[in-house]
This record gives structure tokens, C-alpha cells and sequence, in this order.
């Protein structure tokens, strides 16, 4: 029995992977900032949201493609961007893009990537989405923004919500640093994780290819704070595409984006790995949805577990939505097959939750499926 046949849902997949990975890299993907207070909220805001089941419709014939950013995708949700995805499972950056395009979703790469963008690109093609981090200094990652472009990429993600790296006390406590330091205790962690250690390894140990400062070093705590407005204005200026920003969950800067002629705006937290003090995605996103109008598009992560919660946050708000650990945890426990199975596991759920709840197509998801908008 093949390890993906074990997976049921996304926790299954969580519980494998924690028992493949060795404890320092499956904490760099659980891991969240501070208490991990807004980590265990963005699950729970979930949990207390509540679905309404509908009588006697006719829900024979249902279809689960969306369009978000015009183009049409095969479900409503993709994977977000994460970087050093490579520790969790070799070459996971090249299967989900070549995933995403086999099944028509989108797939964002990281800034933080160990694969390179052309490689990337030219298996993902136009399912490929890049995400941008831009540290002091706003040349380099406007070069860098020009190099996407020419490679193909048109969509591209800035991410805002990362201003100084957070501390994550499970990396600090495990010693995670990018590339490895490896003493005793690492040796021991990676020692007793044979499979991963050696099949990681021989494919080579994942680096980040395009995050670095200026002396062309990998800095994983370096300040992003070149992300500000006037930034965007010169990024607005350079990139005929799409651009979203990333990270948003006040209304006045949601508001100001739109001013600014930003394509559409991304509501997270990064799934608490930024401010542990930060509400939960979920809670924020009606408010963000109430300030922007119906038809802004919003993308919305952070907290995603099974497909009921997708429907939750198109029901309150989102047009599109991304999975983050879950993917993450797939491939660890996985690869290919894990990430294939999660994928349809999702699909599945949310097509009989589409009955359950009474609508035919993902744009009658609306706020009158939620159980808390009856009078
Ligand atoms: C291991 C890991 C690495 C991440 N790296 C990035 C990144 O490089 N850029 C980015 O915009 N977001 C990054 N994120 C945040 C995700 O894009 C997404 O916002 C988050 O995972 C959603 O929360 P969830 O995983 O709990 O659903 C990362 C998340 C994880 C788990």
C-alpha cells in the first residue's frame, strides 16, 4: 500500500509527514510565529463558521471551475507560495507546477525557491505565478520582477506582510538555519530520518536560488522592507501583467490598492508565521469584501484545511482561494502521489459539499450558505 493511500484528509497527511520529516524541517512548514497563538485561531475561526444544508434542490449536475484574474481554473482553489518547499520532498517545487498545469490550478513560486524560475516556468507554463519578496533596496527585485517577466511568468504575487522575518521559536529552539548548521542535534534529528536524509541528499541539499543580499549571500532573516508604496508604483510601472498584494487584512490599505490600480489583493497572515497577534483571515474577510466591493478580486489563505473551509471563505468574501501546509505535508508524506491525493481529496469534498449545500456552480457560493445568515 502506496503512503498516499493512507491519506483521508489533510491531518492524515500532517501525521505522516510528521513521522518521514526529520523534527527540524517539518517545524520550518508547522511552525508558526511567537505562541503560535494565530496559527491554532486560523483553524479554529473556521471551526465555529458553520454551513447551511439545503432541501430539494436539484444538484445532479454540478461544476467546480471558477475564474479568478481572468482565466479559468479547473477548482477554486491553488497552491501557495512557500519557499525551500525542496526540504519537504525532492523536486516539489517542479511536481507542483507540473501538477497545477496537468489539473488547470494555479501554483506560486516563492522568492524563496531552491528550483530556478525557467525550470519551473516551463513545466508549470502559464499555471505558474511568481511570488515576489523585495529587501532593501528596490532595484535587484525589480531586475528580478524583468527576469520573471521575460521568462513567461505573468502573474506576479508581491508579498507585503513579511517587513522584518518573525521569530519562529521552533526554528530557533531546533537550530534551523538556511544553508544547514549542522551539529550534534541536527545530525541526530537527520540520523534517525534515514529515508529523507538520503533521498535529500542525493537529489542535493535544496539552496535558495534568487534570495540573496547584495554580496550574493542567502539572508532567510533579511528585512523585506523594500516592499512600500512607492515600490509598487515602480513595479506597476514595469509589469504589464497581473499583480496582487499579499498579506493584506486592513480594509484602508485593501482600499488603497484598489486606488492604486493593483489587479487584486490577497487576504492571510501568512498562517500565523508573521504576527502572532494578527485576526484570523477568516474574520477579516467579509470586512475586506464589504470595503472593496463585489467584484475586486480577492484571493484568500491561511487556515485551509478541508474543503468545507474553502467554501467558507467564498462564501465570505474570497473569489479564489490557496493551500499552503496542507500541500507541503502531502509531499512529505508522499510525493507526487501525496500531492495528487490531496489535491483530490479537496475536489471531492467540495463537490459533495455542493450538493449538501444546494448550488450548482462555484459563483452561487455566496454569503446565504453560511448557517449564520438565516434571520
Ligand atoms: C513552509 C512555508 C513557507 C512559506 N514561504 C512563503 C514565501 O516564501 N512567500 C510567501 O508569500 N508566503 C510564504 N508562506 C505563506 C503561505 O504562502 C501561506 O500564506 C500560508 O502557508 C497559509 O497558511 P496555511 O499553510 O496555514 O494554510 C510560507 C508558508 C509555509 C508553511
Amino acid at each position: 500500500m502506496g503512503r498516499e493511500e493512507k491519506i483521508f484528509d489533510s491531518f492524515d497527511a500532517y501525521r505522516i509527514s510528521q513521522s518521514k520529516l526529520p523534527k527540524l524541517i517539518f517545524d520550518f512548514i508547522e511552525g508558526a510565529t511567537g505562541r503560535e497563538i494565530a496559527a491554532k485561531e486560523n483553524i479554529n475561526s473556521f471551526d465555529k463558521i458553520k454551513l447551511l444544508p439545503r432541501a430539494l434542490i436539484d444538484v445532479s449536475e454540478r461544476s467546480l471551475s471558477t475564474s479568478f484574474l481572468g482565466e479559468n481554473f479547473c477548482y477554486p482553489f491553488g497552491i501557495a507560495p512557500m519557499g525551500m518547499c525542496n526540504l519537504a520532498y525532492p523536486n516539489a517545487d517542479l511536481l507542483m507546477a507540473k501538477i497545477a498545469k496537468e489539473r488547470n490550478l494555479p501554483h506560486c513560486i516563492a522568492t524563496a525557491t531552491s528550483t530556478n524560475l525557467e525550470e519551473v516556468y516551463s513545466a508549470g507554463e502559464d499555471k505558474s505565478w511568481f511570488q515576489l519578496y523585495v529587501l532593501n533596496g528596490p532595484e535587484r527585485w525589480l531586475e528580478l520582477a524583468k527576469i520573471a517577466k521575460s521568462i513567461g511568468y505573468k502573474t506576479l504575487i508581491l508579498t507585503v506582510d513579511v517587513p522584518q522575518a518573525a521569530r519562529r521559536l521552533r526554528e530557533l529552539r531546533n537550530g534551523f538555519n538556511v544553508p544547514f548548521k549542522i551539529g550534534m542535534s541536527q545530525f541526530i534529528d537527520f540520523a534517525i530520518h534515514p529515508v529523507w536524509s538520503i533521498r535529500t541528499l542525493s537529489a542535493g541539499i535544496p539552496k535558495p536560488v534568487l534570495f540573496q543580499n547584495e554580496d550574493n549571500k542567502f539572508e532567510r532573516t533579511a528585512n523585506r522592507m523594500g516592499a512600500n508604496w512607492d515600490f509598487l508604483n515602480q513595479l506597476r510601472s514595469i509589469w504589464d501583467g497581473k499583480i496582487i498584494v499579499k498579506g493584506i487584512l486592513s480594509t484602508e490599505d485593501a482600499k488603497k490598492l484598489k486606488s492604486v490600480g493593483i489587479d487584486g489583493i490577497w487576504v492571510s497572515n501568512h498562517g500565523g508565521r508573521q504576527l502572532d497577534g494578527a485576526p484570523s483571515p477568516i474574520d477579516i474577510l467579509p470586512l475586506i469584501r464589504n470595503a472593496l466591493g463585489k467584484d475586486f478580486p480577492i484571493a484568500f489563505d491561511s487556515g485551509l484545511r478541508d474543503a468545507s473551509d474553502i467554501v467558507k471563505a467564498l462564501a465570505s468574501g474570497a473569489d479564489f482561494t490557496f493551500l499552503g501546509r496542507p500541500i507541503l505535508h502531502s509531499l512529505a508524506a508522499a510525493g507526487k502521489s501525496g500531492l495528487e491525493k490531496i489535491l483530490s481529496i479537496f475536489k471531492e469534498e467540495l463537490y459533495i459539499i455542493m450538493a449538501q449545500i444546494g448550488v450548482k456552480e462555484i459563483n452561487e457560493i455566496d454569503n446565504s450558505v453560511l448557517a449564520g445568515s438565516q434571520e
